[in-house]
């Protein structure tokens, strides 16, 4: 079964965490919602506190991999990621092996600071396009695919971004399958 690690930090944004999270379950992605400081409920940046199905650690136990990394935006959250030297050995690896990252709004600033993919097309929230334009090239695409990159812009385009993890992972037919049901408008 394809496999996808969400991580969650304090301060992530909520609507990119559950939307990516609920929309790859639907897509029969096996989705683990990890918990960047532990199995502890996580406060999100607007107050709703999300429970992570596990720990960041006991999730990568035994050496575990997911076909696809994924990183919520949300300040707060990004910056935590992007301080952590767990999160930068999980995407060194994942870029290492060839496989997919994925990260939405503030999230693409992880990727920067863990030097990962350097010089391809990626997309940002607006308010953190200055701190990517020097490393990539930056796109205003509401999602941008490029190699084993997936990046997106903000909660409005949470599901544009989940449905192509889906795509990316289950294939066009199982992504596009999930918009009718959803009611989703692209
Ligand atoms: C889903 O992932 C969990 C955690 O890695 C694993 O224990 C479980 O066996 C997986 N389920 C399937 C159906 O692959």
């Amino acid at each position: 079964m394809a496999s996808a690690l969400v991580i969650l930090a304090e301060g992530a944004e909520e609507m990119e965490t559950i939307i990516a999270v609920d929309v790859m379950r639907r897509g029969e992605i096996n989705v683990t919602l990890a918990g960047l400081s532990g199995v502890d409920p996580v406060k999100c940046s607007r107050g709703v506190v999300i429970v992570p199905d596990t720990s960041l650690e006991k999730a990568l136990a035994g050496g575990t991999t997911y076909n696809v990394v994924v990183l919520p935006g949300g300040n707060g959250g990004a910056k935590a990621m992007a301080e952590s030297e767990k999160v930068k050995e999980i995407l060194q690896n994942q870029e290492k092996a060839g496989r997919t990252i994925a990260a939405v709004c503030a999230a693409p600033i992880v990727l920067a600071k863990h030097d990962i993919a350097k010089g391809s097309s990626v997309t940002s929230h607006p308010a953190v396009k200055d701190t990517l334009v020097k490393d990539y090239k930056y796109s205003e695409e509401r999602v941008v695919k490029d190699g084993n990159i997936i990046t997106s812009r903000g909660p409005g385009t949470s599901f544009e971004f989940a449905l192509k993890i889906v795509e990316t992972l289950q294939g066009k037919d199982k992504a596009d399958s999930l918009v009718p049901p959803m009611l989703v408008k692209l």
